[in-house]
């Protein structure tokens, strides 16, 4: 990569606009220089100062500044850079987009570009969910606009909690990278696709369209009683991003998911389910597909008599808990006999011996591909980066640690080429 590579950050006003100063900062260590910005509103959050600082260039206010005009007009602004990245992109910013609005600096500039737009959304899990919000990014992602984010959890406001949190700089600095990495081979295109690029689900121009892609995500919970049940800690963030980036290269998406907090992605049929009986369920109601991928963390094994009412300490010691072992999902459809999916892949969370744990479970599952990953150090359940690496019977391939979003652009850009290679040799 060069290190002339330039974006032009829109700071929208909004708290998470602080984070744009870690973001300009991880740039520069990058070789990503940023031109910035500031709303009106952002500037009620950061001041000018700081951003130009960091910088390392003046920090752009306002439209009609007469030496802003003179010395680089808005047009030119817009132009003269890689990509427009708007963070935080509030409902406001957003609405602007959508509807072409250009009533100041930041949404003229994004009216004018001939660039590619990478947005951050951060609002109110309501506002976000507003049918207007809805609206608009539908739209957005008509027009090719790439989206990272937003997160789920606990918002600036108290007691407020769920969509709309702005991704984390280090998920923006991943996403950028992707959308400066361009579309020169198969991988570069799906990765960018990742980014909903046009096109989109379904798009007859992804290196996936015309086929449908099966995915699993999230763990499974395996109820004791009522209100009990046994889960583990999976989020569910690699596989919703890898059934997001699966529809972002043209393919119809089947996503079933476990119990997560992370949102359905948009353009994905996403199947909610608790248990592994009902995940099976789902899968097989969801076949034929042509590709299939086991990333849910589904548990091994539930209790063989779930009691129909909460369970009480009466005294008489621990209630015995006989367990009995699910049905395997992944080995279940990789064995049937008609209607298997022409690629059939496979996660394998180990903690010691992955490589040669994930070869074992190729053969025993009789699946295409492993994506074996070692979860024994901290952060990989729940984490935003993974260190994979792809087993199949030819061999094994090794990825650096990368961000969650990343493998599932990878992943679908490999899967995308074992698929076309097939084709040809068929
Ligand atoms: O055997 P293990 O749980 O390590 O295998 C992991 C792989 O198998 C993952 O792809 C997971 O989604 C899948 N699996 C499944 N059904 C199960 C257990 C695992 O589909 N009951």
């Amino acid at each position: 990569m060069s290190a002339s590579r330039s974006i032009l950050l829109i700071i929208g006003g909004g708290i998470a606009a602080y984070k744009c100063l870690e973001l300009i900062r991880r740039l520069k260590d990058r070789g990503i220089s940023s031109r910035c910005i500031l709303t009106k509103a952002g500037a009620e959050f950061v001041t000018p100062l700081a951003v130009s600082s960091l910088a390392g260039e003046r920090c752009f206010t306002d439209l009609f500044s007469l030496t802003d005009e003179a010395d680089i007009g808005h047009i030119a602004l817009s132009r003269s850079t890689d990509l427009l990245v708007v963070a935080p992109a509030t409902a406001d910013l957003i609405a602007k987009m959508a509807t072409g609005l250009a009533n100041d600096l930041a949404s003229t500039a994004l009216l004018a570009t001939d660039k590619r737009v990478l947005i951050a959304p951060a609002m109110n899990p309501r506002m976000w969910q507003h049918p207007a919000t809805r609206r608009n990014m539908a739209q957005l992602e008509k027009d090719g606009i790439l989206v990272v984010g937003p997160n789920s959890g606990a918002m600036a406001e108290r007691g407020e909690s769920g969509p709309g949190r702005m991704a984390e700089p280090a998920e923006i600095l991943a996403a950028i990278e992707l959308a400066l990495a361009g579309e020169a081979t198969t991988q570069q295109r799906a990765i960018g696709f990742l980014g909903r690029l046009p096109g989109g689900a379904g798009s007859p121009q992804g290196p996936l369209a015309g086929r449908h892609v099966l995915v699993t995500s999230g763990p499974t919970h395996e109820a004791i009683d009522p209100v009990r049940y046994i889960a583990n800690r999976s989020s569910g963030k690699q596989g919703h991003a890898i059934a997001a980036a699966a529809a972002a290269a043209g393919a119809r998406v089947t996503l079933v998911s476990g119990p997560v907090a992370v949102p359905d992605p948009p353009g994905v049929e996403t199947v909610h389910v608790e248990s592994a009986r009902e995940m099976l369920a789902a899968v097989e109601a969801a076949l034929p597909a042509d590709i299939a991928i086991f990333a849910a963390a589904v548990a091994d094994w539930r209790v063989a008599d779930a009691a129909p009412e909460k369970m009480k300490k009466d005294g008489s010691g621990l209630p015995p808990l006989a367990l009995i072992e699910n049905p395997d999902i992944l080995a279940t459809v990789a064995h049937r006999p008609s209607g298997r999916p022409s690629l059939v892949v496979g996660f394998a969370a180990e903690t010691q011996n992955v490589v040669a744990f994930a070869q074992a479970k190729l053969a025993k599952k009789g699946c295409d591909l492993i994506v074996a990953n070692d979860v024994g150090g901290t952060g990989v359940m729940g984490g935003d980066a993974n260190t994979v690496h792809l087993v199949t019977r030819e061999g094994v391939e090794s990825w650096p640690t990368l961000a969650k979003q990343e493998v599932a652009g990878r992943l679908i850009a490999r899967v995308s080429e074992i698929i076309d290679a097939s084709k040809a040799r068929a």
